[in-house]
């Protein structure tokens, strides 16, 4: 099964970024993580990091008929796009939202989640080990 995990702005940025926040881990020991993780599945990582939010809706796009499951961190994006929203809807391949941190308990803009309306599940407020259990969600359920 092929997995693709979209991040979103600023998640380059990770390891520098707030680290009493996001941990002191960089965004390459993400990538690391993730392809540690589907390897040990026997699923295929595409990885992907944009600070841009149409270069996210095109991937997305450019995803149909291309990958079996998405796992998206839409980072700011999360709490303002309806485009990236639209775009998981029209490809409708299965999703799931994770964040590094727990988003509920933080400022109350960050409670609402367009991303996640069109996603099957959420792990926030786990680090690294959210996209484990994402990519665990869809082999299970989709490998
Ligand atoms: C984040 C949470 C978002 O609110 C924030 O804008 C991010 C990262 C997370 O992984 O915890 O950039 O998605």
């Amino acid at each position: 099964m092929k997995i693709l995990v979209i991040n979103g702005p600023n998640l380059n940025m990770l390891g520098i970024r707030e680290p009493g926040i996001y941990g002191r881990q960089s965004y390459t020991a993400l990538v690391q993580f993730v392809r540690d993780v589907c390897a040990s599945h026997g699923a295929e990582a595409e990885c992907f990091q944009s600070n841009h939010e149409g270069d996210i809706v095109d991937k997305i796009q450019a995803a149909y008929g291309n990958a079996d499951g998405i796992v998206i961190n839409p980072a700011a994006y999360t709490h303002t796009s309806v485009a990236i929203l639209d775009a998981l809807k029209a490809v409708s391949i299965p999703a799931v939202e994770v964040h590094l941190s727990d988003v509920n308990q933080r400022e109350e803009f960050r409670r609402i989640s367009y991303a996640g309306m069109a996603c099957e599940k959420t792990y926030a407020g786990y680090g690294f080990d959210g996209y484990r259990m994402a990519i665990e969600y869809l082999v299970e359920h989709y490998g």
